[in-house]
């Protein structure tokens, strides 16, 4: 136990060919350089929750099914949230917002921040989930990142080139979200 408060990278898409388990890594290694912090990868896919199938409202937390205990005590675990996905259709992936929707409780009053991209960086995608974020009583922390990922940074599968030349602008946001992270969390036990 090292007693660093614990921060969830959430990797938000769960596509056979994503780019999003990259991007994840690369904020989570950005991230955790020189941190208090300690940063975690979450992949959906392989949480690999069902569409929500509890009979009961998450904020009464009756849960009938063992996936649903299981998610809610790994997000437990967790002090803190980056979301990491991509805008789809001018939106957020729905399985992201299907993981949000198992819970409730377990969200609330936890720092939380974005890491968005597209070919204009997701910023409609961003300013949905923000939202939502809000709805879920999350502390939305005032920094967040929106990655522009162009044609020329992808190959013809629609992946990346130089993940790193592609992301390096994205980091001294990154820092700032870190920093802000680790405020939020230092007035809070
Ligand atoms: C269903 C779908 C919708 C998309 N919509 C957008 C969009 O609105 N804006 C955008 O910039 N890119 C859009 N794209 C392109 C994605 O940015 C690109 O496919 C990216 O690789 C998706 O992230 P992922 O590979 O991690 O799933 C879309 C891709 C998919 C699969």
């Amino acid at each position: 136990m090292t007693g660093k408060k614990r921060i969830a990278v959430v990797i938000g898409s769960t596509r056979p060919t994503r780019i999003c388990g990259g991007i994840a890594a690369w904020a989570r290694d950005s991230l955790q350089k020189d941190s208090d912090l300690d940063y975690d990868l979450i992949d959906l896919a392989e949480i690999a929750l069902p569409f929500l199938d509890e009979p009961v409202k998450a904020a009464l937390q009756q849960y009938e099914h063992e996936h649903t205990r299981a998610w809610s005590k790994l997000v437990q675990s967790y002090h803190g949230f980056l979301f990491v996905f991509p805008q789809y259709n001018w939106g957020y992936p729905g399985v992201l917002k299907n993981a949000l929707d198992y819970l409730y409780r377990e969200w609330h009053d936890h720092p939380a921040s974005l890491l968005t991209y597209g070919t204009r960086g997701g910023g409609k995608a961003a300013e949905q989930f923000i939202s939502i974020l809000h709805g879920l009583h999350m502390r939305v922390l005032d920094t967040h990142v929106e990655a522009v990922i162009t044609d020329q940074d992808v190959d013809d599968d629609w992946q990346l080139r130089d993940l790193d030349s592609t992301l390096r602008p994205n980091r001294a946001q990154l820092r700032k979200i870190d920093e802000e992270m680790a405020e939020a969390l230092s007035d809070s036990q």
